[in-house]
C-alpha cells in the first residue's frame, strides 16, 4: 500500500477548485461536480443537518465552488433543511467578477411534487437572486422576492438529464456545483450525470437513522470512481474522485 501520510502538498480550497476545470460542458449538459461531507460511518447529517460534520476548509471548498460555478444545484429537501440564504459574500462576488462570471450563480432545485414554499427557504426572499425550479406541474412560488423561474416538465418529466440540459440551454450554464442532498446525488449518478465527487470525511461516528451520503433506491450498478486527489486538514480527509466512464 502506498503511504499518503500527513505531509502531502498543501493546496488551498481555491487551488482545488481551479484544478477541477469546472466550467467545461459535457455534450449537451454542464460539467457537474458534487461536494458532500460524511462521518467516518458514512452519515451525512447530525440531528438533521450537515453543519456539525464541517471544517473551515470544507466550508472554504463550498465557498470556492459557489464562486466558480455557473449554477448551484440542491434538492428541495436540502434547501429547506439547511435554510439556504446569502449564497455569496462580497469576496466571492469580487472573485466572480475577476473570473468574468455573472454576479450570481443560478440556484437550481428540483421537486417533482412542487411542494416548495417561498416562506420555507430564506433565499427565496432575496431580491434578484436567480432561482430555477424544476417541477412536474408548477409551484406556488409567486410570492418570492427572488427572480424565480419555474420549469414545469410534466408528469414523470423531472429527470436530472433534462434539468441539466435546460440549465445549459436556457440559462447558459457550463459548470454546476451540486450541494446534495443524498437523494438528489443518487439520482445524478443513476442518470450518469456526475463528473467529480469531492467527498469530505469528517472524523465523527454518528450512527442512527440519518441519511448516508447517497440515499434512495440502489443504483442500477455500482459507479466506479478514480481517486484523483487526497488532502487532509486536521483530522478531516478530502477525497477527490472522478467518475470513471
Ligand atoms: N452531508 C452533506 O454534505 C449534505 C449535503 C446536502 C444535504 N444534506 C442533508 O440531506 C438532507 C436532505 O437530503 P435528501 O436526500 O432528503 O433530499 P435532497 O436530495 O435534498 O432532495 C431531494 C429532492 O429532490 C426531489 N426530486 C426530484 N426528482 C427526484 C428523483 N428522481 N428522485 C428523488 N428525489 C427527486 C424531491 O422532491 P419531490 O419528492 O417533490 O420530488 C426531493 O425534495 C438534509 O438533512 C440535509 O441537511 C447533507
Amino acid at each position: 500500500m502506498e503511504v499518503l501520510g500527513p505531509t502531502g502538498a498543501h493546496a488551498t480550497p481555491r487551488e482545488v477548485v481551479e484544478a477541477l476545470g469546472l466550467r467545461h460542458p459535457v455534450g449537451d449538459r454542464p460539467r457537474v461536480v458534487a461536494a458532500m461531507i460524511a462521518s467516518v460511518d458514512g452519515r451525512a447529517t447530525v440531528d438533521g443537518r450537515s453543519v456539525a460534520l464541517g471544517h473551515p476548509e470544507d466550508r472554504g471548498l463550498l465557498r470556492e465552488l459557489r464562486a466558480g460555478a455557473d449554477a448551484i444545484l440542491a434538492g428541495a429537501a436540502t434547501l429547506c433543511a439547511e435554510r439556504y440564504a446569502n449564497l455569496l459574500d462580497p469576496g466571492q462576488v469580487e472573485h466572480r467578477r475577476h473570473l468574468g462570471l455573472r454576479e450570481h450563480p443560478v440556484l437550481a432545485t428540483v421537486s417533482r411534487r412542487g411542494t416548495l414554499r417561498a416562506a420555507d427557504v430564506p433565499i427565496f426572499s432575496e431580491p434578484g437572486v436567480p432561482i430555477a425550479v424544476y417541477t412536474e406541474r408548477g409551484a406556488g412560488l409567486g410570492d418570492a422576492a427572488a427572480d424565480v423561474g419555474v420549469h414545469a416538465l410534466g408528469e414523470g418529466g423531472v429527470t436530472l438529464r433534462r434539468v441539466l440540459a435546460s440549465l445549459h440551454r436556457d440559462h447558459g450554464v457550463d459548470g454546476v456545483s451540486c450541494e446534495g442532498g443524498p437523494r438528489l446525488l443518487t439520482r445524478l449518478i443513476a442518470e450518469d450525470c456526475l463528473d467529480d465527487l469531492l467527498l469530505t470525511v469528517s472524523p465523527l461516528l454518528v450512527a442512527g437513522e440519518g441519511p448516508t451520503a447517497l440515499a434512495g433506491p440502489a443504483l442500477p450498478r455500482p459507479a466506479r470512481l478514480r481517486l484523483r486527489d487526497l488532502h487532509r486538514a486536521g483530522d478531516h480527509l478530502f477525497l477527490h474522485y472522478a467518475v470513471d466512464r
